[in-house]
């Protein structure tokens, strides 16, 4: 007789946290279809949010030089960011080849694009001015370790700025949108992609993510400054920026 080795449903993976690779598989096998889903399933909302962050994070200093994006993607946030100043670098991490091949056709030559885990960051101490990540930071395992790194890296009186998937503070914003998130992003997101996994992933990993006030305290514990929280469309969109 043999024994299956079929992994039971529930002892399977919890896509609320998945390990790196399962994560840097989702966004492989999604990554041609990508901006088209999401502006599909946020209504093109992602775009709105993208602008208004470029719109809030330049406000304030207009001596940015060296510019970072951590989880690039596709490009759709850096991009934004290049006709607002004349960068000297302009570069993006992530561990996902598909989609670097997609920031590729998106963004200029100049532009450095690099293949690297962001819990692993391969750059001197003090490099940027100005580092930016959207929609990413619910993969990132160890925050604590991947703000002080972030930090490490950011140069005196530099600047940080993470846009996030959250959920809507009010009760009434939660009860319209719980339903979009637990069933609707994921069996949309799954049918359109034909990767279910990679979009009950999303959803899960947005539940399970702290409200932007946690990460805001977790960010001055690790010394940044200035920490403010831009709630976008009843709070299912975040921008935190912070300065070193
Ligand atoms: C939801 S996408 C967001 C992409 C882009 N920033 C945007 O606004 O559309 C998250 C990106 O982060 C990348 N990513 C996730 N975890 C990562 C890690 N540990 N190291 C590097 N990149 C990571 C993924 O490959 C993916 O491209």
């Amino acid at each position: 007789m043999t024994a299956s080795l079929e992994v039971p449903e529930k002892m399977q993976e919890n896509l609320a946290s998945p390990n790196k690779e399962t994560i840097r598989g989702f966004f492989n096998d999604i990554a041609s279809c990508y901006d088209q889903i999401n502006s599909l399933l946020s209504l093109n909302l992602d775009e709105y949010w993208r602008r208004r962050a470029v719109s809030l994070v330049l406000e304030r200093g207009v001596g940015e030089k060296n510019i970072l994006d951590l989880g690039v993607g596709t490009g759709k946030f850096l991009k934004r960011f290049l006709p607002e100043r004349s960068w000297k670098i302009a570069a993006g991490v992530d561990f996902s080849s598909g989609m670097l091949q997609q920031a590729e056709k998106k963004l200029p030559a100049q532009c450095g694009l690099i293949q690297a885990d962001v819990h692993d960051l391969p750059f001197a101490d003090e490099s940027f001015d100005l580092i930016i990540s959207s929609f990413t930071l619910r993969s990132v395992k160890d925050r604590n370790r991947f703000f002080r790194d972030v930090r490490r890296i950011l140069k005196p009186a530099g600047k940080i700025a993470f846009l996030c998937l959250t959920r809507p503070r009010s009760l009434l914003g939660r009860a319209l949108y719980t339903p979009y998130l637990k069933f609707y992003l994921p069996f949309m997101g799954g049918l359109i992609s034909r990767d279910p996994k990679a979009y009950r992933f999303l959803s899960e990993s947005i539940q399970s993510f702290p409200s932007p006030s946690e990460i805001a305290k977790e960010l001055k514990f690790v010394g940044f400054k200035e920490v403010l929280i831009f709630p976008f469309t009843f709070g299912i969109s975040t921008l935190i920026r912070a300065e070193k």
